[in-house]
């Protein structure tokens, strides 16, 4: 492998994608690879303001505003911490990306996608996931998950969320080669076998 690895995990608030990222984290760990974790919103200092205010402000947020901060999170954490890391030669497993921007934003609170697009694109800046694992969970399952504690984007609403899984189904559709479906709804020893098998392969391919 000559150069580092960018693998975001994709999926709905409970549905587990973060347990499975951290098992995965170990897993490649023990194989002797160079991993990084990280997240979006709210990796590094500045980010983790941002993601302050966008998981607990509780006054109003209009909608692009939220959109400006979840981009403006993602820009600093590009140019910052994940492009370095790849050049580095690591694994960067990142805890939501770009996707979650069309899913949530897009399909969930019905914002122009193709803007989102383009908005995602300066904020990434050329960098695109080699892979992308969805967590796909049916929401009654994810919103049982996710308990009483909620915060500002898990208390919207079911509605809400299952615009937002089927915005990620719609993303699938749309990026087959990148983009690969794991059943959440299974245990998860089922999900961490399901998930080292499309990561092993893709390991094997580069
Ligand atoms: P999480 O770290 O628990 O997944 O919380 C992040 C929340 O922010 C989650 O509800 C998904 C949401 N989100 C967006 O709405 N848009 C985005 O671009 C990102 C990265 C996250």
């Amino acid at each position: 492998m000559k150069k580092g690895l960018f693998i975001t995990f994709e999926g709905a608030d409970g549905s587990g994608k973060t347990t499975q990222l951290n098992n995965i984290k170990t897993f490649l760990n023990e194989k002797g690879f160079d991993v990084v974790v990280t997240r979006e919103p709210g990796s590094l200092e500045l980010g983790q303001k941002i993601r302050n205010i966008l998981l607990h402000y509780d006054g109003v947020v209009a909608d692009r505003c939220e959109i400006f901060l979840f981009l403006a999170d993602r820009a600093q954490h590009v140019e910052t911490f994940i492009k370095p890391a790849i050049d580095e030669g690591k694994i960067v497993l990142c805890d939501r990306h770009t996707d979650s921007t069309i899913a949530y934003q897009g399909y969930g609170r019905e914002q122009d996608i193709e803007l989102l697009k383009s908005l995602n694109e300066i904020a990434v800046n050329g960098l695109k996931p080699d892979l992308t694992m969805l967590f796909d969970v049916s929401t009654e399952t994810a919103q049982q998950r996710v308990g009483n504690e909620k915060d500002r984007m898990e208390s919207i609403g079911i509605e809400f969320h299952r615009k937002v899984r089927n915005g990620y189904l719609e993303l699938l559709k749309e990026n087959p080669d990148r983009i690969k479906l794991i059943n959440a709804n299974n245990s998860i020893e089922t999900v961490f076998e399901d998930a080292k098998k499309i990561i092993i392969d893709l390991i094997n391919r580069n």
